[in-house]
């Protein structure tokens, strides 16, 4: 939009400066080269052009933060907001001494762009004149003249740019500098709350990832689930979910923000720390060649035979596995190759219920299951998800009823968050308990 309002502003704007500019007096046109009102008309246009590109949608960023941020902040800890509001000062300063020096020193670049561009345009226009005069060096030797002017005078612009953003970023990264310490200092004695301070400090982190080489598959992403919540997930296929789930268990590190258990980032927990944290079971459930009891006490080795069998009737595996001539002492085999996918995948979940970790996450992990099966499993998961943090990323209706709360992810946003019962009660939305076909379904409506 922001791409269709700039072109037409400045087919516009070309417009009435031709009009405005043939309607000027023979004695302006005698004053003013050709060429120098081209360039500076060319020039001048894109500058605007860029502002309704790039510029518009940066300003009403900035102003809303402007006004949000502070008022936030002051709800939050008004001491604190008052500071970072006093500290807005210098940064306003450094703006507006900028705004004062560049006006002069864009204003010189302009003239020395346009009065090269002038110098040109009347050179070849009168070239039959400067070949039977032989002024070609001359010529010359004024363009250069003007060419190096324009350099100087685009140099100097660039630097007043550069002055301007290294001394307006050390003003404002010096007050938020101050701001972190002071808020630290008075989080130390007990005056202020730890989350006020978190959410001061950490305001905006908001995550984008993106796979290497690939686009930017999250962009400013932001979801807070509270300890102890089961999320459901659902959307269409390469909606961004796996890569979330990913980004959760960081098996990716997000290319910008940070992803933070209990406040703290995962990229400073200690593996032990984060496998204990977080565990995340894929769509594949995948064995190991060893026994089946090893394989379930995967992640705990030193587990007893009876919790490996209590996780496993959790899952409804054990009545499979003691089924097995030799039990759980059964030899896997290759990957699991003797087990159909859905008997791989309940003793892959039963690792779960043996770790008994803070934060669960199920990609599409009932998906091979059967409906029965996948039943089971979700009522033991209940059981354990009291207490539990878990994201469930759902392909089947039933999957979503188990869940406190439903997201549904598209093109790396959330687009709804409701409660299941919401779920697809509103605007004709898609059947729900059909898997979501890549450009044929659209995620349910809440
Ligand atoms: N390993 C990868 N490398 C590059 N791009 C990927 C990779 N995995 C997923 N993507 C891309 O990321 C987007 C989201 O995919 P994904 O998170 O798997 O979606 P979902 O799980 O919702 O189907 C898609 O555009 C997909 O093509
Ligand atoms: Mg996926």
């Amino acid at each position: 939009m922001s791409v269709g309002v700039g072109q037409s502003v400045i087919t516009e704007l070309r417009m009435r400066l031709f009009t405005h500019l043939q309607a000027q007096s023979v004695a302006f046109h005698g004053e003013h080269a050709s060429g120098t009102l081209a360039s500076r008309a060319s020039s001048d246009v894109e500058a605007v052009r860029e502002l309704f590109e790039n510029g518009i949608d940066r300003i009403i960023t900035a102003a809303v933060s402007l006004i949000y941020v502070p008022c936030v902040l002051l709800v939050l800890d008004w001491r604190l907001g008052a500071a970072a509001l006093a500290a807005m000062a210098p940064v306003c300063w450094t703006m507006h001494a900028f705004r004062r020096r560049s006006l002069d020193v864009y204003h010189r670049r302009s003239a020395a762009a346009g009065a090269a561009a002038g110098d040109m345009s009347e050179t070849f226009a009168g070239i039959r004149t400067v070949r039977a005069f032989g002024r070609e060096d001359i010529n010359e030797r004024r363009f250069a003249r003007l060419n190096r002017r324009h350099r100087k005078e685009n140099r100097q612009a660039e630097l007043e740019m550069a002055r301007y953003v290294t001394s307006s970023r050390l003003v404002a990264n010096t007050a938020v500098a101050g701001l972190v310490l002071w808020g630290g200092y008075r989080v130390a004695p007990g005056t202020l709350e730890l989350g006020t301070y978190a959410g001061f400090v950490l305001y905006r982190e908001d995550v984008s990832f993106a796979y290497p080489g690939g686009h930017e598959v999250l962009r400013g992403f932001a979801l807070d689930i509270p300890a102890g919540q089961t999320v459901a997930l659902i959307g269409p296929s390469g909606g961004g979910k796996s890569t979330l789930a990913g980004l959760l268990a960081r098996f990716h590190d997000p290319t910008r923000g940070r992803v933070l258990l209990d406040g703290v980032d995962l990229r400073s927990l200690a593996t032990a720390e984060l496998r204990h944290g977080v565990v995340m079971v894929p769509q594949e459930g995948f064995l190991f060649s060893g026994s089946v009891a090893e394989n379930i006490a995967m992640a705990r080795p030193d587990a007893t035979p009876d919790e490996i069998r209590q996780a496993a009737e959790a899952t409804g595996a054990h009545r499979f596995i003691s089924a097995l001539q030799d039990g759980y002492r059964t030899e896997v085999g290759d990957r699991g190759g003797r087990f159909s996918s859905g008997q791989r995948q309940l003793i892959a979940l039963a690792r779960v219920f043996l770790v008994n970790p803070s934060v669960i996450v199920l990609d599409e992990a009932t998906a091979v299951i059967d409906i029965p099966s996948e039943r089971a499993v979700l009522n033991a998961m209940r059981t354990v998800f009291r207490k539990r943090t878990a994201l469930v990323i759902a392909h089947r209706l039933s999957t979503v009823h188990v869940a406190d709360r439903v997201l549904v992810l598209a093109d790396g946003r959330v687009i709804e968050d409701c409660a299941p019962a919401d779920l697809g009660s509103g605007r004709g939305a898609a059947d729900p308990c059909e898997p979501p076909r890549p450009g044929v379904a659209g995620p349910p409506a809440c």
